[in-house]
């Protein structure tokens, strides 16, 4: 059996969804992969605790819960640095911090540390793969390590690993997508009599699927976020965020809401990326839909991507709605696979 140790690096809503998670399918892991995946150190805000024999995992994600910090947490130590885990025999880390959008720290001065000292690097975090993922791809390429980007663009839909693999040498010519499932959360309430946008946006947040700032989430960033990764991916390498053109579903004129409410059309938040002549374009922008478009059943927090290529047509995914273990299994499949690719 392979031995696999690993570190969460924030404790938040998905840090302690993936511990949670963890716990409940290490065994099936270890017994139907013939992986031990071991969860041995967990660094939050000024605190880190490892042991690497038995991190008491539920205890500390309801402490944090509680508290809202793990500083008071008896024999807590100070924060450890990715060479600190590394001598510990940490030999994967999960990054999942708040993103600033203008710089992707953080979490992109981790990833680079980490994979510096050989660390596989598995982001939540969005500002490391916006900023810099083929920088990063090279850094762990050169390292012998992996980068995990599942829960970067959608968790439940297909990673960027699998799409590269999926359409090999066919060219994709565009891409189509609701990606957001807290927008979608909300203009799926919106539908229903009595609902108000607060609560709808509360809703999310409850279930844990909303931004640390939701208005990435509303204003149609986090859409754009995914959408830029997917499309660097496998359209354009050199794709900058300057070829976004950005709204969300704040952007709504009033009344559009209301008068959507009768009609069989659904708005969607929608993010669309192509070849326009030279150059590649993103927009993403809140549309109308009609029904027998495959984005007009999507509810609730469903998310769904067409592809479009120049060999295998066009492909649709859709479902897999955002959620806590939704973010948590992406996340526990990249663990998968860069402790697969260490063996
Ligand atoms: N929620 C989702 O469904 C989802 C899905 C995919 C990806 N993501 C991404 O995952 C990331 C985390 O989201 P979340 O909902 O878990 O956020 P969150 O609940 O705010 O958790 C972030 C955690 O990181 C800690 N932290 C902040 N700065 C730190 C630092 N410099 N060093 C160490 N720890 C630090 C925070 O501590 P404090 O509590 O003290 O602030 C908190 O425990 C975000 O980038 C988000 O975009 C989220």
């Amino acid at each position: 059996m392979r031995r696999y140790d690993f570190a969460l690096l924030g404790f938040g809503n998905v840090g302690r969804a993936l511990a949670l998670h963890w716990q409940e399918r290490r065994a099936a892991v270890a017994a139907e992969l013939g992986i031990e995946l071991a969860l041995t150190a967990i660094v939050d805000r000024g605190a880190a605790l490892h042991d690497a024999t038995n991190l008491p995992v539920a205890a500390l994600a309801k402490f944090k819960q509680d508290y809202g910090a793990l500083a008071a947490w008896p024999g807590i130590g100070p924060a450890l640095r990715p060479d600190e885990l590394r001598a510990r025999g940490v030999e994967g880390v999960v990054i999942s911090l708040p993103t600033d959008l203008a710089t992707g720290q953080p979490g992109l001065g981790w990833a680079r540390a980490a994979l510096d000292c050989g660390l596989d690097v598995i982001l939540a975090d969005k500002g490391p793969a916006l900023h810099a993922l083929p920088e990063l791809e090279e850094s762990a390429a050169l390292a012998g390590a992996s980068i995990g980007t599942s829960a970067t663009t959608g968790s439940a839909l297909p990673s960027l690993d699998v799409l590269r693999t999926w359409f090999g040498a066919a060219r994709v010519t565009a891409i189509r997508a609701v990606l957001n499932g807290t927008s979608n959360l909300i203009l799926t309430r919106l539908r229903q009599p009595g609902a108000n946008y607060a609560s709808a946006l509360a809703e999310a947040q409850r279930a844990g699927i909303a931004e640390p700032d939701p208005r990435l989430d509303v204003e149609g960033y986090d859409t754009a976020i995914k959408l830029l990764i997917l499309t660097r991916g496998l359209i354009d390498p050199t794709l900058t965020w300057d070829a976004v053109e950005r709204r969300g579903i704040t952007d709504l004129p009033p009344g559009a809401v209301a008068a959507a409410q009768g009609g069989p059309e659904r708005l969607r938040l929608i993010g669309r990326a192509w070849r326009d002549g030279g150059r590649t374009r993103i927009v993403v922008t809140p549309e109308l839909v009609a029904p027998g478009d495959p984005f007009h059943a999507l509810d609730g927090a469903e998310k769904a991507v067409t592809f479009r290529s120049d060999d295998l047509g066009e492909l649709t995914v859709s479902g897999g709605a955002s959620s806590r273990t939704g973010t948590a299994s992406a996340l526990l499949r990249d663990l998968i696979a860069a402790a697969a690719a260490r063996t």
